[in-house]
């Protein structure tokens, strides 16, 4: 038996494939209660606080709304308005918060830092909630909307991620799939590859799990015969405007447009994509973007025939993002 309970949710390769799948389950049920109107509260009385040095939609709303339906309390910290960064290290944090709240979640820039300051002195546990490393409370919600988009159990599903594979999101699509047995296949310039020492780790985590990992540069390689296509921004958060143009001229061939989906040779080939996402040019950057490069008016990283098609899960797969996000929390501070 295990127990996930006060355990910090940092990296997906701190966890077993065992105790990713009891998440996988708790999150699926929690999801069935929700619905079905049956949903008991494992966190009345707690109080969990939200730092946010970077912006953020989905993952604060699916925090605060899982604390809500489960009972518990939360105090956003967004990117401006408190102590931290300014006058205030996060160790010093990390001990004024552990001291008031039960849990901590955190978005920034450095895993090192959540890990060897925030984690290490906060004395309580610590979800990681978007690093430039990594996005492991993503990986829950892709995994689980790939589940439930498919006949087939986990290990035998297969995606392919195309874009920046160097990120957050390629670095954890690349664990996830690794550690569930899956057929994980990333479709990227070798310049964004995961590094060479991550895909050397995830390689020894497959021999063991039965996955299958492919790492390409040929785009169409690596959709063929897949069941999912994942793809995420360019250019992320906490990366300086002036890479925009290299990653143009490195991705333009892994933009997943409908030649793309129909290179899979799949008919029920589905889109994901953890979104925000450059789909057209309604938003400021999409508009900045199309005005240099007008061939990227109808999507960047993914076009809107694509995005607005039925093959497209993205809001299922945001939706997701709250359900598991109160697995995690219930897993490790429920009663
Ligand atoms: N996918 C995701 O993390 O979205 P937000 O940046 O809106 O939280
Ligand atoms: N790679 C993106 C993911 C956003 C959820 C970013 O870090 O901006």
């Amino acid at each position: 038996a295990f127990n996930l309970r006060n355990r910090n949710f940092l990296r997906m390769l701190d966890f077993t494939p065992r105790e990713i799948r009891y998440m996988l389950d708790l999150a699926r049920d929690l999801k069935r209660a929700k619905y079905s109107g049956t949903e008991q509260q494992h966190l009345k009385g707690k109080n969990i606080a939200l730092i946010f040095e970077k912006t953020s939609t989905r993952t604060r709303c699916a925090f605060e709304v899982a604390c809500f339906d489960q009972g518990a309390n939360v105090t956003y910290l967004g990117p401006s308005g408190s102590q931290i960064g300014i006058k205030e290290s996060m160790k010093d944090t990390a001990r004024v918060l552990g001291r008031m709240y039960d849990a901590i979640e955190y978005r920034g820039f450095d895993q090192d830092m959540v890990e060897n300051e925030l984690a290490k002195f906060a004395g309580v546990p610590v979800y990681n909630g978007l690093t430039d490393e990594w996005h492991p409370t993503q990986m829950l919600a892709d995994v689980l909307t790939m589940w439930e988009n498919s006949d087939k159990p986990i290990s035998r599903i297969s995606y392919s991620y195309l874009g920046d594979a160097r990120n957050n999101m390629g670095n954890s699509l690349l664990v996830i799939g690794a550690k569930l047995g899956m057929d994980v296949r990333i479709g990227a310039p070798k310049h964004l590859w995961p590094t060479d020492e991550l895909v050397a780790e995830c390689r020894e985590i497959a021999a063991k799990t039965g996955a299958r990992i492919t790492l390409t540069e040929d785009a169409r390689e690596a959709v063929k015969g897949a069941d999912f296509i994942h793809t995420d921004v360019w250019v992320s958060m906490g990366e300086p405007a002036e890479v925009w143009a290299e990653r143009i001229r490195l991705l333009k061939p892994y933009q997943v447009n409908a030649a793309l989906m129909a290179a899979a040779g799949n008919p029920q080939v589905k889109f994901m994509h953890c979104l925000p996402a450059y789909h057209n040019s309604e938003t400021k950057v999409g508009k900045e973007i199309a005005a240099e490069y007008p061939e990227l008016a109808n999507g960047i990283e993914v076009t809107e025939d694509v995005f607005e098609s039925e093959a497209c899960i993205a809001f299922e797969q945001a939706e997701n993002r709250m359900h598991t996000i109160k697995a995690i929390l219930v897993a490790t501070l429920g009663d």
